[in-house]
């Protein structure tokens, strides 16, 4: 101080700083709005896809009794989340009674939760509409234009921060795209059975998602990156990928190293794209390194077991096995669902993790309607 600088003065933005998942990192915006603003008791962001113009949850800073979880809708279902969209404009309501008598499933469940007002921002990208922003709070009357001016400030900050994520993503998946593509020039598995087995997928971390406390962004995650677990096999040569019979116990052990190798390729290319640490590439490292671990710790590569096996590969291993059961391969027939329900069980707690399994079998409705959606055809 004697030369009168003084570093006393805490930033409260300086998470902004730190390198870090973008939940924590809404949750120290969050902490810093409070400071301020304490009556915001929650924010939580929705995502816009204009292809599909659907409107999904997507990450919040509630504890784990948030009220919309992993829920979707057709922007045009949400009239007066569209309204603020078409009019560009943020919507300020400041007694959430005056939606009570809504039979939109949302609005009952935000309004038995609770919250009396909320600020809605919509987020832009470059003029393009991608997601809402919401501020909610249990008391009335709380957004006055005084606290806007600096709520501003804030849903600003929050949706570069987004803009910065999802870029970064959508950097990742290009890339991956491409890869994949490469991939599956060679391997006789189809396009369809990616489309089937990411969906069974989502649908074990759906039903799983109370349970085990998965947020949206960890499930749309493993929707977009299972796709991808079979990587490896691009390093496996094509008398071995493309063998018409059974392999031998030498030709086996090469195509075993396929999820190593996968494991391999994918921190190239994070490393490539400069994304060795973000949030996402553990989730898919996971999948493509861990696929093949059974509980009983007799997989491969590593030989984990039990809860050493990371979900997301535990929920892949499921899907992946269900759907080769279930498909025709160069070396074997397609088995009927039963028969295929009948492996898993017998492989459940041995093989497979029990949940995983219980996940997939008590949705076969949802699995059947997924078969019907992906046929194999003549074109993959
Ligand atoms: P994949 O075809 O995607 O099969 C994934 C996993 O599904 C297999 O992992 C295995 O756990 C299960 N699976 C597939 N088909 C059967 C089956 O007929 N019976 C049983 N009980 N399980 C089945 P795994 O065994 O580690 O094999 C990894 C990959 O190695 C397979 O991926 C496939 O590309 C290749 N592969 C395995 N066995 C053979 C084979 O006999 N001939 C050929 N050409 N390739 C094979
Ligand atoms: C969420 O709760 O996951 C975010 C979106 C919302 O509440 O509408
Ligand atoms: C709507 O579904 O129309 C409105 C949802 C909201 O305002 O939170
Ligand atoms: C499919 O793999 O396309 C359908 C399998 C089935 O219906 O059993
Ligand atoms: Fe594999
Ligand atoms: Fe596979």
């Amino acid at each position: 101080m004697s030369n009168g600088q003084d570093f006393s003065h805490v930033d409260a933005l300086a998470f902004l700083n730190l390198k870090g998942e973008l939940k924590s990192k809404l949750l120290s915006a969050h902490a810093a709005v409070k400071k301020n603003l304490p009556f915001v008791a929650r924010i939580a962001i929705a995502l816009y896809d204009p292809q599909t113009k659907i409107l999904k949850t997507y990450l919040h800073s509630s504890g784990v009794d948030n009220p919309l979880e992993h829920y979707q809708t057709l922007i045009d279902n949400a009239p007066s989340l569209k309204e603020i969209l078409e009019k560009g404009k943020p919507r300020v309501v400041n007694n959430m009674l005056t939606f009570e008598d809504s039979d939109k499933k949302h609005i009952r469940r935000l309004g038995r939760q609770g919250y009396a007002a909320s600020y809605t921002m919509p987020m832009f990208n470059n003029g393009d509409f991608f997601g809402f922003l919401f501020f909610n709070s249990y008391e009335k009357e709380v957004f006055t234009e005084k606290t806007l001016e600096e709520l501003d400030l804030h849903g600003h900050l929050i949706s570069l921060m987004l803009i910065n994520e999802l870029s970064t993503v959508q950097t990742l998946s290009a890339a991956i795209k491409t890869t994949s593509h490469m991939t599956h020039h060679r391997d006789p598995e189809t396009g369809s059975h990616l489309d089937r087995m990411s969906r069974y997928s989502r649908l074990i971390a759906e039903v799983l998602a109370d349970k085990y406390a998965l947020d949206d962004d960890y499930i749309e995650q493993i929707f977009m990156f299972s796709p991808l677990h079979d990587i490896g096999k691009i390093a496996i040569p094509d008398y071995i990928l493309l063998k018409g019979g059974k392999l031998t116990d030498d030709e086996m052990d090469i195509m075993r190293t396929h999820s190593q190798k996968g494991k391999e390729i994918i921190d190239e290319l994070l490393g490539n794209f400069g994304m060795e640490n973000m949030a996402h590439a553990n989730v898919l490292r996971n999948i493509a390194a861990y696929h093949h671990e059974t509980i009983n710790g007799t997989g491969y590569p590593e030989g984990r077991s039990g809860q050493d096996i990371p979900l997301e590969a535990r929920i892949v291993a499921v899907a992946d096995i269900f759907d080769a059961l279930t498909s025709e391969r160069p070396y074997k027939k397609a088995w009927s669902n039963d028969d295929a329900f009948e492996a898993l069980m017998q492989m459940s707690g041995e093989k497979l993790d029990q949940d995983c399994v219980d996940a997939l079998l008590s949705h076969r409705e949802e699995v059947e309607a997924i078969q019907r959606q992906f046929k194999e055809s003549l074109f993959g």
